[in-house]
């Protein structure tokens, strides 16, 4: 998972057993995580608000006889009913795109009790070391952004909107949608992994945290 493809096994962030459980993707895009979890005996249904990549997903599920469920919605905005997943997951997904004052209320009410939330995204550290435009170099050694404020965030050479929040932020919003906090993982790449991506690269995710992985249960 993640932009250094660290495998699960080597993680351990995922639940020892996923079978049977009901299984919610945001913002599943290529559907690749979502195909994973159905090959370790999920039930699973993946949203994204994007044709293009749903017809990738669906084109890839075709491939390889798999029987997960797309349906084109934004994370803000889920067409289920309350109680519906015991299981839900964002890699760089609604997670980074959704508003997440919007997006993580919205996933409580259609997770269990007891259900658990992954979210996988890039860390505030990354974030605030970056330059403003991506064709300057990856993440530096200095602080260039601040921490204070982060939230919406707009990169002067992209027209995207994308959600950084604080790990102070993240706690709070968990805790005032009924989720409580199990597990804050900082991902460490190897010095010599690879990455399609240019905004960090491998020494410098040797060195400090350019993922966060966030594991949150629904408390009664
Ligand atoms: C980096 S991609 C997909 C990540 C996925 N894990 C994968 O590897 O294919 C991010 C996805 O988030 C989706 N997305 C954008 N806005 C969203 C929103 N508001 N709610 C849910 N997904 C959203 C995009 O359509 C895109 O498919």
């Amino acid at each position: 998972m993640g932009i250094w493809q660290l495998s699960e096994a080597e993680l351990g962030l995922l639940p020892d057993d996923l079978t049977g459980l009901d299984a919610l993707e945001l913002g599943c895009g290529t559907g690749y995580v979502s195909a994973w979890l159905e090959r370790q005996g999920a039930w699973v249904v993946g949203i994204d608000p994007t044709p293009e990549q749903l017809e990738t997903a669906a084109r890839l599920r075709s491939r390889h006889s798999s029987s997960v469920q797309f349906v084109e919605a934004v994370g803000e905005r889920l067409p289920f009913a309350d109680n519906t997943f015991n299981f839900a997951i964002s890699e760089y997904g609604a997670v980074l795109w959704a508003d997440p004052c919007i997006w993580v209320p919205e996933c409580a009410r259609v997770l269990r009790t007891g259900g658990r939330l992954v979210v996988l995204t890039t860390s505030p550290l990354v974030v605030m070391c970056s330059e403003d435009y991506e064709a300057d170099g990856a993440a530096t050694a200095q602080l260039k952004r601040p921490y204070f404020g982060m939230g919406r965030t707009e990169w002067p050479d992209d027209t995207k909107v994308e959600f950084h929040l604080t790990h102070g932020a993240w706690i709070d919003l968990f805790a005032e949608h009924g989720f409580r906090v199990e597990r804050l993982a900082e991902l460490r790449a190897p010095e010599d992994a690879v990455t399609r991506y240019g905004f960090v690269d491998a020494k410098w995710a040797s060195l400090w945290p350019s993922e966060d992985v966030w594991i949150v249960r629904l408390m009664p």
